[in-house]
């Protein structure tokens, strides 16, 4: 019997054998000293691997630590030496904590020779170069200094280094210099592996990467490459990851015919200019694991092939988004057996139907149809896709109920089908599946109560159920979700009370047009996230004492509402966030405290229609970012708040329906309001003569060229996490219209109801892009000004009710877009004028006046003045009694224009998946007035 400590000593013998069998030779004392001078040159830290390592989870730790003298170098971690020679041929010093620099003097370069792999990368060489003394390692066949802080000019050097199998030089900073690629592709014909990420190229592609027949791997992303991509690669026996992406001027096509016998695995495209049409021989790459090819200029439909049960047996992600491709989805790609990751969402023409089976072994985990012209109804068997995590069908064409078996996905994490014709109930499955972060259903028809119970969704940050058709009250469950985020339940039929909010990190509440109604909990105001508050539109109560907890607060929407009391003292400097501050509609008092700091964001102030008193805060001035104060329908008592005239951004200022008083005092500043659009004083007790000076230079009611104008609306900053948008009330063509979105062209002057006195001066005619003009119900006295006529944009113009004394002037006929015109009530004579916009008014545009004559009155004038052409349209003559607004017709260009201009609403939404995307779409359902937005922060 052999005893334990035999076996030992056996065991150490054969340790010892083993170890002077593979290394017959120990390395020289030459190449370990120069390996120990290598050393000293670095000092070894975890954050110089951290971030690369870590993100791919390769183990990082300090191999040269263990590297000592006296030991056999060729035992060393991560030296590898030739079993005959003992020279060192393999350096893989990768995720190794090295950080320092490689000068040109390193003994790296001068004691081995017979280096064949060198491996770098995930080092900090701090943004040193890359020494051309790579030179002097001729054998070398694999370079790896990924991502290993190197920077600058990738030298020539490299490209003699014509034994290259594998280089791979991606993620630094650095570039290669024309023609050092050309060199490189030319000389290193012996190369599998090329991965020059990031490395900036900035050239036209080579035709030469065709003879380098021997690459399995090519990742040129990233490099700034021009030109047109050779189709040949697709040809290369042996290619099997071709990755382009990002590289926005390189145009391309598929090879109109791909050989069966291509072995391509990953073929990544996006965001290039590869164009044309996806051939039906795609289907031949039976390899192919990876297809994205998103972001690029494809067109037409998507290839059956694609959806081959019997070619596409290994695809598992396919990604064809924002392509502009067409035609009808091939069904077959939701039965592909390994397919997991499927998005084709931006292609708007793309039709297709989800399939009415699916089978149970499907492994969909992420599928993404948005922004298609998908339709028809999800199918029960989605219950089937057990695997999917995340399902998105935004704007769609689904429609019928929302399938119950969704609520069999229990591993689902982000649901969104907003944007769809879905009806029926809220399908209370859904609610079980614990996992979910994201779950939107807005903008649908979705009808019916919310379920009561549920089991919990912990995780759930995002509950998007605006816009649709549900009744009865929030069940508690909503309030105590933990993890809130985001709540929209907008435009819905809900009554009843709310309850505080649990969450804490609750920053964007939207409950705007329901009926709910009793207090709103101003413990809400205490969440520390709260970004966005949006309760327009229902039948609330309570007071804003809590208000000044909120300090991340920067859009407070209470319109229409009954909240009450006063605006905290705080208001001007708690926060300097807030933005808009909308509390239009309510029954709030008191006064505007005068607090309003130096530094702060308001853009948006709206008190209209409450019971406010007192003067103008004089601190407003201090609001440099004002755009919009309306403080109409209030009783406000003060002189004209002058101060206001140098707020630089400004461009909306309502005081209708006020107990304003006094003149308007010449102004001090050489630009007074230099962007007001919109100016309403009506309605209160201004006295003295019109302000001469702010005709002469408002400019932003003049020379607006509408040519350079896209359609922009009051509102719209992009840095807030929510969306506002101006809702005002204005008289337009003397009826009271809400505008729930106020372009930036839009216009207007409204003096109306004062007793402004004098004559209306010339200077008026420079406004020449106001397009309403009312200065009704003053006592105005001299000519209407013939310098009207220069105001071409003029929509609508109420002169009536004044002491106005002469003749119409006959200019005013330019006036192409004219469609409301008010005269009567003056002192007026004359002829009036006839042709274009002025066959349109009827009669009571001049009613009570001195003697106007001609039509449409009927009193013709003197037989010498010319006969005018016949009218363009007869108005039947019931209309024309008794004068309203109301009954005189649009004029015949401008109605539609108006109209047009109303009705054309322009949304960019965000999905709620934070931080992921932008989705951007189009729609024209009026009375909507919020909308996610960009996700930057509000950054001045
Ligand atoms: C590298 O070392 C320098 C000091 O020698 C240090 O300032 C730097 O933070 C280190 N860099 C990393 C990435 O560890
Ligand atoms: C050296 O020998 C070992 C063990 O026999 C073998 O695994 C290794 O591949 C050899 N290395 C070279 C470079 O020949
Ligand atoms: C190598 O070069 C660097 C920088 O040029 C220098 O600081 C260093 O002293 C040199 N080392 C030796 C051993 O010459
Ligand atoms: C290509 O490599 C050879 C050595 O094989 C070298 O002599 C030649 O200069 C290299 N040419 C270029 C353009 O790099
Ligand atoms: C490919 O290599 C051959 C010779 O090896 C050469 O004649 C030809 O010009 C090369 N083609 C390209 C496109 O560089
Ligand atoms: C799938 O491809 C095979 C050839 O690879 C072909 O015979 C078959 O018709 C294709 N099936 C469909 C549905 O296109």
């Amino acid at each position: 019997m052999v005893s334990n400590n035999q076996l030992f000593h056996l065991f150490l013998f054969l340790c010892f054998f083993q170890i002077t069998c593979l290394h017959a030779q120990l390395c020289t004392q030459e190449q370990t000293s120069a390996l120990l001078q290598f050393k000293q040159q670095f000092s070894f830290d975890k954050y110089a691997s951290y971030y690369f390592c870590d993100s791919v989870e390769i183990l990082s730790y300090p191999k040269m630590e263990s590297w000592k003298e006296g030991s056999d170098c060729c035992s060393w971690d991560g030296v590898e030496c030739d079993n005959n020679t003992s020279q060192v041929i393999g350096l893989d010093l990768s995720c190794s904590w090295l950080n320092g620099t490689i000068h040109p003097n390193s003994t790296i370069f001068y004691y081995f020779p017979h280096l064949q792999s060198l491996n770098l990368a995930f080092n900090h060489f701090g943004l040193s170069r890359i020494s051309s003394e790579f030179i002097r390692f001729t054998r070398l066949t694999h370079l790896n200094l990924s991502a290993s802080f190197f920077s600058g000019k990738v030298p020539i050097e490299v490209s003699f280094l014509s034994k290259l199998v594998s280089l791979d030089l991606s993620l630094n900073d650095l570039r290669l210099e024309e023609p050092g690629f050309e060199l490189l592709v030319q000389n290193l014909t012996k190369v599998r592996e090329l991965n020059l990420r990031d490395v900036n190229i900035s050239s036209v592609v080579s035709n030469s990467l065709l003879n380098l027949t021997s690459l399995t791997l090519l990742d040129l992303s990233l490099c700034g490459l021009r030109g047109k991509f050779p189709d040949g690669i697709f040809h290369l026996p042996h290619l099997n990851e071709l990755i382009i992406w990002d590289n926005l001027a390189l145009t391309g096509y598929f090879p109109e015919f791909i050989n069966s016998s291509s072995s391509l695995q990953y073929l990544v495209l996006s965001r290039t200019n590869f164009s044309g049409e996806l051939p039906d021989s795609i289907g031949n790459l039976k390899s192919l694991k990876t297809l994205v090819a998103s972001y690029c200029e494809f067109y037409g439909s998507i290839p059956t092939s694609l959806g081959n049960l019997t070619e596409m047996t290994s695809l598992t992600r396919l990604d064809l988004s924002f392509c502009g491709l067409s035609g009808k989805f091939p069904d077959g790609i939701f039965h592909l057996p390994h397919l997991n990751d499927l998005r084709i969402d931006f292609n708007f023409a793309l039709t297709g139907y989800f399939p009415e089976f699916i089978n149970s072994s499907s492994p969909f985990q992420y599928l993404d149809l948005s922004h298609t012209n998908f339709s028809g109804e999800l199918p029960d068997s989605i219950g089937n896709l057990k695997s999917l995590k995340m399902l998105f069908a935004y704007y769609c064409k689904f429609y019928g109920s929302i399938p119950t078996s969704l609520g069999n996905l229990t591993e689902m994490t982000n649901l969104g089908i907003a944007y769809n014709n879905f009806t029926g109930m809220l399908p209370s499955s859904l609610l079980n599946l614990t996992k979910l972060v994201e779950l939107d259903l807005s903008n649908n028809q979705l009808r019916g109560r919310l379920p009561s119970q549920i089991i919990g969704l912990p995780n759930l940050t995002s509950l998007g159920l605006g816009d649709n058709l549900i009744d009865g009250t929030i069940p508690s469950w909503v309030f105590s979700l933990p993890a809130l985020y985001y709540f929209n339940i907008s435009y819905n039929k809900l009554t009843g009370h709310v309850k505080e909010f649990k969450s804490t990190l609750l920053a964007i509440v939207d409950l705007s047009n329901n009926n709910l109604h009793g207090r709103f909990p101003s413990s809400t105001f205490k969440l520390v996230n709260l970004n966005s508050l949006i309760l327009s539109s229902n039948n609330f109560s309570g007071d804003l004492d809590m208000l000044c907890h909120a300090i991340f607060l920067q859009i407070l929407v209470l319109s229409s509402n009954s909240f009450n009391g006063s605006i905290p003292q705080c208001l001007g400097n708690f926060s300097i966030y807030l933005f808009v501050l909308d509390l239009r509609k309510n029954n709030f008092s008191g006064t505007i405290p005068d607090t309003f700091a130096k530094e702060n964001s308001f853009e948006t102030i709206n008190l209209d229609s409450n019971g406010f008193e007192g003067p103008v805060p004089k601190s407003l001035e201090n609001c440099k970012w004002l755009q919009v104060l309306d403080l109409g329908h209030n009783m406000f008592s003060d002189k004209f708040p002058y101060w206001l005239e140098n707020l630089t951004s400004l461009q909306v200022l309502i005081l209708r329906s006020n107990k304003f008083h006094g003149p308007i005092p010449n102004s001090k500043f050489k630009f007074p309001f230099p962007n007001l659009r919109i100016m309403d004083l009506s309605n209160n007790y201004f006295t003295g003569p019109l302000p001469r000076k702010y005709f002469k230079n408002l400019n932003a009611m003049m020379n607006v060229d509408e040519a350079s104008f896209e359609l922009q609306y009051l509102g719209m900053p992009g840095y807030s996490l929510y969306y506002y948008n101006d809702c005002l009330t204005i008289v337009i063509k003397g009826s009271t219209t809400e505008m729930v979105k106020v372009l930036t062209i839009f216009t207007a002057i409204d003096f109306s109801k004062n007793n402004f006195e004098g004559q209306i001066p010339q200077i008026i005619g420079k406004l020449n892009s106001i397009q309403g003009l009312n200065l009704s119900h003053n006592s105005l006295t001299g000519h209407i000004p013939a310098s009207l006529a220069n105001s071409t944009m003029l929509e609508w113009l109420d002169l009536s009710s004044n002491k106005l004394t002469g003749e119409i002037p006959q200019q005013l006929r330019n006036l192409k877009f004219l469609e409301v015109l008010n005269l009567s009530r003056n002192q007026l004579v004359g002829p009036i004028p006839q042709g274009n916009q002025f066959d349109t008014f009827l009669n009571g545009s001049y009613i009570d006046n001195l003697a106007l004559c001609g039509p449409p009155l009927l009193n013709a004038c003197n037989p010498r003045t010319p006969q005018p052409p016949p009218l363009m349209f007869q108005q039947e003559d019931n209309t024309s009694s008794g004068f309203t607004w109301e009954v005189i017709l649009p004029g015949y260009i401008c109605g539609l224009v108006w109209g047009l201009v109303m009705g054309y609403f322009i949304f960019s939404r965000r999905k709620p998946q934070w931080l992921v995307r932008i989705i951007e779409g189009e729609r024209n359902k009026s009375g909507k007035r919020f909308k996610k937005h960009s996700h930057r922060n509000r950054a001045r």
